[in-house]
């Protein structure tokens, strides 16, 4: 049986169904998930049940699983103990209980509010990433705790001639540190610090599969190189609200065992508010950019 694909936003996010992804793939299934991947940028797998080394191992089909930024203290136990499971909860390590207040791994979490494309702060940059719901917290007056999506893709190619003529070359420094220092957390040791420097991102990227060009922005990127630090800040604002406009987003409504894998190349993405009482159980894993294994002849 070959995975069902549908479009829920044509171009930019597709469904798909028939397809157990805690198994290991066909080269049949595998073409069809290419095929889904380059049409659309995010790919939503619903009624899933996986560990999280099937997640990991389904990861391992579209690129090469970077190492969690939180995992390079070991003077602070995380929940979850692969080096490449991104622990998106909003749980306590020692205790499963939501967390609450200034605990650092929820402050570290809370940039995930902010638009986002996932490591941008590394080199390479992130590729996919594969989010998957063990808990979700019901709806309330703050929220549900959706992710929503936008298509910097589209944004690029709507940006008129001259636009793009000016942003061609331009490059930006991504720091993970900055964008959890706009919301007030500075907390990092020395060894994080170093594991993680800032880095250079062009603003225009070009997708190797598809050809096609997306503002690469995110809430990491602190300023362009070579113009002030005001005016480049102001631009990076002016593309990311560009990108993310009201209308042309896709926002996910999370359900126990929904897995959704974006292109972090050619979208952006955040996190929204919900009730920090109750769990929110999210794990991510994510491939760096340009180690997609080679596509079968
Ligand atoms: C992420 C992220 C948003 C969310 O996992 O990279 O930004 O909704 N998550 O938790
Ligand atoms: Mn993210």
């Amino acid at each position: 049986m070959t995975p069902r694909v549908q479009t829920v936003h044509p171009g930019f996010v597709a469904e798909i169904s028939e397809l157990d992804i805690s198994r290991p793939l066909t080269p049949d299934d595998m073409d069809a998930l290419w095929d889904a991947s380059d049409d659309h940028a995010v790919l939503i797998f619903r009624g899933q049940t996986v560990t999280d080394a099937e997640q990991i191992s389904f990861a391992e089909n579209f690129g090469r699983p970077e190492r969690y930024v939180l995992s390079y203290r070991n003077d602070i136990k995380l929940r979850l103990d692969k080096p490449e499971m991104v622990d998106v909860s909003n749980l306590d390590a020692a205790t499963g209980a939501p967390l609450s207040g200034a605990a650092r791994h929820r402050m570290v979490n809370l940039g995930n509010r902010l638009w986002q494309t996932d490591s941008s702060f590394k080199l390479p940059r992130g590729g996919f990433s594969l989010l998957y719901a063990h808990a979700v917290p019901p709806a309330g007056p703050l929220g549900a705790g959706e992710t929503e999506f936008a298509d910097t893709s589209a944004a690029y190619e709507a940006l008129n001639p001259e636009k793009q003529a000016m942003l061609e070359g331009m490059q930006a420094e991504h720091y993970l540190m900055h964008s959890r220092a706009t919301l007030g957390f500075t907390d990092f040791a020395p060894e994080e610090r170093a594991a993680l420097p800032p880095v250079q991102q062009p603003l225009v990227i070009t997708h190797q599969r598809t050809g096609r060009r997306s503002i690469y922005v995110a809430s990491h990127a602190s300023h362009i190189l070579g113009m002030g630090i005001a005016e480049g800040r102001l631009l990076l604002i002016e593309l990311l609200e560009t990108a993310t406009r009201p209308g042309t987003t896709y926002r996910h409504e999370w359900q126990v065992g929904d897995l959704v894998m974006w292109d972090n190349r050619r979208t952006l993405h955040r996190g929204l508010a919900f009730d920090e009482r109750f769990p929110r159980d999210l794990r991510r894993v994510t491939t760096s950019d340009g180690t997609e294994p080679k596509r079968a002849a």
